[in-house]
């Protein structure tokens, strides 16, 4: 190993060019691949902007070309030459770098590596807890290497056109108590207070409505949260936000920044023009609609209402979900009644992961034929209403779930995605944006036995539905909104409650005694008799932005080190065990004395 002997870089790995010929340079970097032609050696250097090729020639300089030989992938390199053109018809028009290549001077070996445990190039499929063990290694990689850098200029950007709006950046702290966000705390033991927590923060929630009090005006952050909640693609125990919050504005001004900021955001970093103002839609019609409150609108296959046409009708299953007040409702696949009968029980199963009890289904023949076995429970009259309704045609294979709303709405808006995936419906590149507005307040929750907030309990209730927070808590709407993109939910916020009765009444409402309320909220009820503007505020979720930006299907590709869907971090072998003697300073054994 060598030192870099005063060697200083002067270009990076994407830099040189033909303007650059005849130029002497200094570049530093990793071995990609070396390649031994007939005596003269091609290297490949590879830093995280890109590849340049370095020639060592045993004619230009016999010594630096035996050290050479011994060149492996990985290892580290500083090398001094001259730019040189590369032969006729040897450009490559891949790399920004193909018109030249380095006749290396001198050549020094800054470190060595063994055989790494995966190719570090583009193409080698490699298993995702073998990258996760060698982060280091796998962020080497090109893709990964240009999604962190994408992730770079999109925080970049975010600041810029905040701080372009006046916001101020504000950092809010990570010790604190619980923040009620939905999920489980992560918790940390106090060693100065013998037996008490921290909570780690599942938002800035409350710190950023406190910081309206104090007249901050316009607050943001890009911020951590954490919550420990079962993992999937597009969740990570800690995650981070693009926190913000605004004073005496109402939905439309939050609309408006939170719209700039995103257009902003794609045009830096994909050059792409986002319309806006950007679509509405109630939660009320997501949900007739799509059956989700995240709907992905780039395709059709809605779900349709039958409950009027079969709610007498001789198929007990759906008359009897009708009778208890749940829903019967349908996709038409259109031209799917090829699908196999292999293909439908297939997707039956997928629904049953849903809830749903089964999967009716019918495929439209020539004249309005049925083939379904369910088609001799429904008389003309029904059969003909259906095929109207469902505006179903020749060829057309339609499904049908019948349950609670819930289930109904969950197994078929599943249902709905997995087959534009199984069809291609899809199409890769376009982007489609909208607001979700008008969300309920509160939701009963049957094994908790009480309402919940749909967002958090400081969502300010729709004044029109004041009235009904006593009386029928489940009708409220809510000032909440959500903007999703691509059916996956990127941000949410509210308009917030400023008015301390309305906080207690919103306490109320979800079950939280009075006693409960002041124990756990007395600062923020204090907080807000104490001049409190009107204010709200927004949450984008800055991991899942940067996955569709991206164009990656998980959240993990765009976050350097990750965690496992178990919670875990393969590298550094997180969460471990710790000494006893840490244990009982923090009070968690029993053996520990007042
Ligand atoms: P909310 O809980 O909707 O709102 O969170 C805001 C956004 O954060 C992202 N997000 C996540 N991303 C990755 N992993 C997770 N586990 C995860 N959980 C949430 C989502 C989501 O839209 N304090 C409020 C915001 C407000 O009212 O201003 C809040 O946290 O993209
Ligand atoms: P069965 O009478 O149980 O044999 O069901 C006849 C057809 O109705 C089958 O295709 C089932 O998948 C379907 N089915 C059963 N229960 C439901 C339900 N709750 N919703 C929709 N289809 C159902």
């Amino acid at each position: 190993m060598e030192s870099m002997g005063g060697l200083r870089r002067t270009h990076n790995l994407n830099e040189l060019t033909a303007a650059n010929i005849n130029e002497e340079v200094t570049l530093m970097g990793w071995v990609l691949r070396r390649r031994d032609h007939g005596g003269v050696i091609f290297v490949d250097l590879r830093d995280r902007n890109g590849i340049t090729q370095v020639v060592f020639n045993p004619e230009n300089n016999k010594e630096v070309h035996a050290k050479a030989h011994d060149l492996r992938s990985e290892w580290v390199l500083a090398v001094r030459g001259k730019v040189m053109h590369r032969p006729e018809g040897m450009t490559n028009t891949k790399l920004q770098t193909g018109e030249i290549e380095i006749m290396v001077e001198e050549l020094r070996i800054l470190n060595t590596s063994p055989t790494p445990p995966f190719p570090l190039d583009e193409e080698t499929e490699v298993s995702e807890n073998l990258r996760l063990k060698y982060r280091y290694l796998d962020l080497r990689r090109p893709a990964m290497a240009k999604n962190l850098i994408l992730r770079h200029k999109a925080s970049h950007a975010i600041r810029n056109y905040l701080d372009t709006n006046n916001f101020l950046e504000i950092e809010t702290p990570m010790l604190t108590r619980s923040t009620p966000e939905g999920a489980r705390d992560y918790l940390v033991p106090s060693r100065v207070n013998a037996g008490k927590f921290y909570a780690l923060p599942q938002s800035p929630q409350l710190f950023k409505q406190l910081l309206m009090v104090s007249g901050m005006d316009r607050y943001y952050q890009i911020v951590k949260c954490f919550r420990d909640e079962d993992l999937r693609a597009d969740r990570q125990p800690e995650f981070t936000q693009i926190d913000m919050e605004l004073s005496f504005v109402e939905e439309e001004e939050i609309y408006q920044i939170a719209e700039g900021m995103i257009k902003n955001l794609f045009k830096t970093t994909l050059d792409k023009d986002i319309e806006t103002p950007l679509r509405r839609m109630t939660h009320a019609e997501a949900m007739m609609r799509f059956g989700t409150d995240k709907p992905d609108t780039r395709f059709g296959l809605e779900l349709i209402d039958l409950v009027d046409i079969v709610k007498d009708c001789g198929f007990k299953v759906f008359a009897s979900v009708v009778k208890k007040g749940g829903l019967v409702k349908s996709i038409n696949a259109k031209g799917c009644a090829h699908l196999s009968r292999k293909n439908i029980d297939d997707l039956t199963e997928y629904v049953a992961q849903f809830g749903a009890k089964g999967l009716a289904w019918v495929k439209m023949k020539a004249e309005g034929e049925w083939q379904s076995p369910i088609a001799k429970f429904f008389s003309d009259e029904e059969r003909s209403r259906m095929t109207e309704t469902l505006n179903a045609e020749e060829g057309d294979l339609l499904f049908f779930v019948a349950d609670t709303p819930r289930v109904v709405h969950h197994a078929l808006s599943e249902l709905r995605l997995e087959l534009a995936r199984m069809l291609g419906l899809i199409k890769a590149g376009t982007f489609d944006l909208l607001w979700i507005t008008d969300f309920p307040l509160l939701e009963y929750d049957e094994t908790e036995k009480r309402y919940t907030a749909v967002h958090h309990p400081f969502t300010a209730p729709h004044a029109d539905d004041l009235d009904l927070m006593e009386s029928d808590p489940g009708k409220v709407r809510s000032r909440a909104y959500d903007m999703v993109l691509n059916g996956t939910e990127i941000g949410g916020g509210s308009i917030r409650i400023h008015q301390k009765s309305v906080q207690e009444k919103a306490f109320k409402a979800l079950g939280i005694s009075a006693e409960e309320a002041d124990d756990k909220f007395n600062f923020l009820l204090q907080a807000l008799e104490q001049g409190a503007p009107p204010h709200g505020g927004i949450a984008f979720g800055l991991d899942r932005l940067m996955m569709i930006l991206a164009g990656r299907d998980s959240i993990r590709d765009v976050i350097a080190f990750p965690k496992t869907q178990k919670a875990t971090c393969l590298l550094t072998e997180a969460p471990s065990s710790v000494a006893r003697k840490q244990l009982t300073e923090l009070y968690l054994r029993p053996d520990w004395k007042d």
